[in-house]
Order: C-alpha cells, then structure tokens, then sequence
C-alpha cells in the first residue's frame, strides 16, 4: 500500500515522515504482549497482576452520590473555563489542613482534567527552543516528551539506590544549569516510593534561586506517604517563591478515572498555567469539580486508600522476602521498586530488570514492570483486585508459592 500524501507532512516530534513506521516494541506493550502469551499458555493458572498502576477501587460511594446530584443541576452544564470557586477553595482548605500551606484560592490554585495534563503544559510557559528541563529517572515522562515538543532537551537526573533514590543537584554541569529552565522532581516518587525530607526540599528551594530555575513538584502520590507526614514542597520557606506543585485526585481520593487535579504555588505561576490551559481545554465538568471538592473536604478518604494500600505493600515486602527477595517497606505510593534478580539457581541469568520481569510473567504467569533507567529494579503495584484482607493473604500465598518453585539470585 503506498504512503497516504499526509505521511510526508508529520512533524519530526512524532517521527516526521516515518511517523507509524516504527517497529521498535515499547515496555509497556511488551508486558502486555507477555500477559496475553501467559494466559494463552497456561489458561489454568490465574495471572497474579502486580503490573497495573491504577486504583482498583471505585471513587467512594458518598463522592459518587454528590456526582449524581451534581449531574442533574442546570448550572453544571457548561463550560468551566479555569474551574469553579468551590474546588479552588476546597484546595485551599486541604491544602492548609493536610500540609498546612495556606494559599490564596483565588491566585494560588488552578483545577487540571489530571495531573497528566498539568504536566504536559506547563513546559509551554517555559521552553524556547534550547531550552533544558531537568528531570528525574526513572520516572513519569509527560513533561520531558512536552519539552521536545518545544524545542528544548531533557537532562536526566537519575535516582540512585547510593545516592538514597535523590536527584544529585551538586554535580549538574554549569553549562547544562545555564541552559535549564524548569526542574520537574516527584515526590513520593513514583516509582522508587522514595519520600522527600524538608532537608532535600530546602536544597531544591536554594539550587532553584542559584541557578534561576523553576520548580515544578509532582505530589500526584501525596496522599499515599508512609514514612512520616504527608509534606509538600510548598510547606518548606522560600518554595512558593521557585515554583508550583502539581496535586491529583486520582491516587488518593480513588478517582483516576475522573480526571481532575490542581496546580498551586506562585501566583504568577499558576497564572501562566491558566493562560496555556485556557488555550488547551475548556475545564472539567463542573459536576467533577464539586464532587471533588466534595471529597477533598473528607477526612476519611485520604485516611482509608493510604492505610489499604500501606497494608497490601507491607504484606508485599514481608512475603518477597520469605522467598529471597531483598526489599525494603516504600515511603509511599503504592509501588514497591526493588532490585530485580540477576537469575535462578541453575537456571537463566538475567542481564536486566525486563529480562526478569518477563521470566516472571512467562513462567510463573506474574506481571511486574521493569524498570532500568538506573539499575535494574521491579516495580510490583498492589493494586491489584482484591475484595478483602482473606484475597490478598490468598493472593500473597499463591504468589509465594510460585516464586518459592525457584532460588533467586541476587548478585
Ligand atoms: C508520578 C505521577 N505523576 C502524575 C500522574 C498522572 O496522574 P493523573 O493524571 O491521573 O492525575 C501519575 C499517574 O500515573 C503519576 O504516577
């Protein structure tokens, strides 16, 4: 079949003219390629999916009622342009209460349709061709892939297991910081579960004024801190003066689906969001704002998805280590990132964390995520579906068992 005409039009951001022509298989379509292999394979053996990295729970049920009632009003109808009142100061309150950061609702905050998208606009207010964002690896890409798009270069600041999974802000480069415009951190980081210390906030707070760089912190996974209390980057003196964080109601409050988050700090900053969002989407469904509001003014919730999935990790960490592995309780988020076996006693090595992992899903029908940006690691999730305590201690067994069938080495 010969090229539509449109083929020489792409632009060089996504492939140019060889856009659709690529043939190189990405992680996450490998994993799923495994798992439809496994299942083929074996139709007997459950698939044990520590792979996925979305809540497994509906939103709570006295969230999903105030949506019901919401959907129904006239006034929810339209456009939401740059969000509600009512969400804004819903932010504030939790913001002050949670972290105790106060924020002026009307300057300081702005709702995104999902962190996700926060994150791919805000490198508009920033990059000119040349440009350099620094971020961290491994990690969630969508500000890096957006600083492309503009023209700009990612420098990669990976977390390493020596350096206590942070970023080494002491050894970037002048020439590289000259360049760099914004520093995009996360934490609790996914997928290290690393949590921030008020010291390393402080250090980023002074790097940032030093070097004139924004910050940009990705508190998507906030409300799922284990270690200490949940802190954000803007509790710490100096902070609202550098940069923004961007929050989401996905992981904490259960609604991923929803998509609906906020961007706070820097007035100016939140601003400059607002006027690159406003030329993006036209708000989230007013309905979803108040129904989120809603859920940011209970305490509850945050309580009830941070002690389940504290206690899915912690049965995690106890039963990987019956069976050799060698990990450590997350701060937070609900991934466990652990260092991925170097091969089986007797059996194959593995050269990498994809290797591993797909030892695991072939032969043992057990989805993880590789993960090999700096060392070899997996990433198991638990959000796994589970109806109760008595399913997880189910699921915990089974997956002991079938790890239990070989010696795992660790070198
Ligand atoms: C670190 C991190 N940031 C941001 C997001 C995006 O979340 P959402 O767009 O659902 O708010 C995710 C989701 O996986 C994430 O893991």
């Amino acid at each position: 079949m010969s090229d539509p005409y449109f083929q020489q039009l792409f632009a060089q951001r996504i492939g140019g003219e060889n856009y659709g022509k690529g043939t190189a298989i990405y992680k996450f379509e490998k994993i799923k390629r495994a798992k439809r292999k496994a299942l083929a394979d074996y139709p007997d053996r459950t698939l044990i999916d520590f792979g996925i990295g979305e809540n497994d729970a509906m939103a709570p049920e006295f969230v999903r009622e105030v949506m019901a009632q919401e959907i129904n009003k006239p006034e929810n109808r339209g456009y939401a342009d740059n969000g509600i009142a009512d969400f804004k100061e819903a932010v504030a309150g939790f913001m002050k209460r949670f972290f105790g950061v106060e924020l002026d609702a009307a300057t300081e905050v702005n709702h995104c349709i999902g962190s996700k998208t926060a994150l791919a606009m805000l490198p508009a207010c920033f990059i000119n061709p040349g440009d350099t964002t620094l971020m961290t690896v491994p990690g969630y890409p969508v500000a890096g892939t957006h600083t492309a798009y503009y023209g700009g270069s990612v420098y990669k600041l990976p977390l390493l297991a020596e350096n206590n999974f942070f970023p080494d802000l002491d050894n970037i480069p002048a020439e590289v910081k000259e360049k760099a415009k914004l520093l995009v951190i996360n934490y609790p980081n996914s997928p290290t579960g690393k949590v921030a210390t008020r010291e390393f906030y402080e250090k980023v707070v002074k790097f940032a004024k030093d070097n004139n760089i924004v910050v940009v912190q990705d508190a998507a996974h906030t409300v799922l801190t284990f270690e200490g209390e949940p802190l954000s980057f803007l509790s710490v003196p100096g902070a609202k003066e550098v940069g923004v964080e961007v929050h989401s109601l996905s992981k904490g409050f259960d609604m991923i689906g929803w998509r609906i988050g906020w961007v706070c700090g820097h007035p100016l900053l939140v601003q400059a969001f607002s006027d690159v969002k406003d030329n993006c989407d036209s708000g989230q469904f007013m309905a979803i704002q108040k129904a989120a509001a809603a859920a940011l003014g209970n305490e509850e919730i945050p309580k009830q998805t941070k002690t389940k999935y504290e206690r899915r990790l912690k049965k995690l960490v106890e039963m990987l280590n019956r069976c050799g592995f060698k990990c450590e309780m997350p701060g937070g988020t609900y991934f466990l990132y652990t260092k991925s076996p170097s091969g089986i006693e007797g059996g194959p090595s593995f050269a990498s964390g994809e290797e591993a992992s797909q030892y695991l899903i072939t032969e043992k029908s057990i989805c993880t995520v590789p993960w090999d940006d700096a060392g070899s690691f997996l990433r198991f999730s638990v959000t796994y579906v589970a109806a109760d305590e008595a399913a997880e201690d189910a699921l915990m067994e089974e997956t002991e068992k079938r790890l239990k069938q070989v010696a795992w080495k660790f070198d």
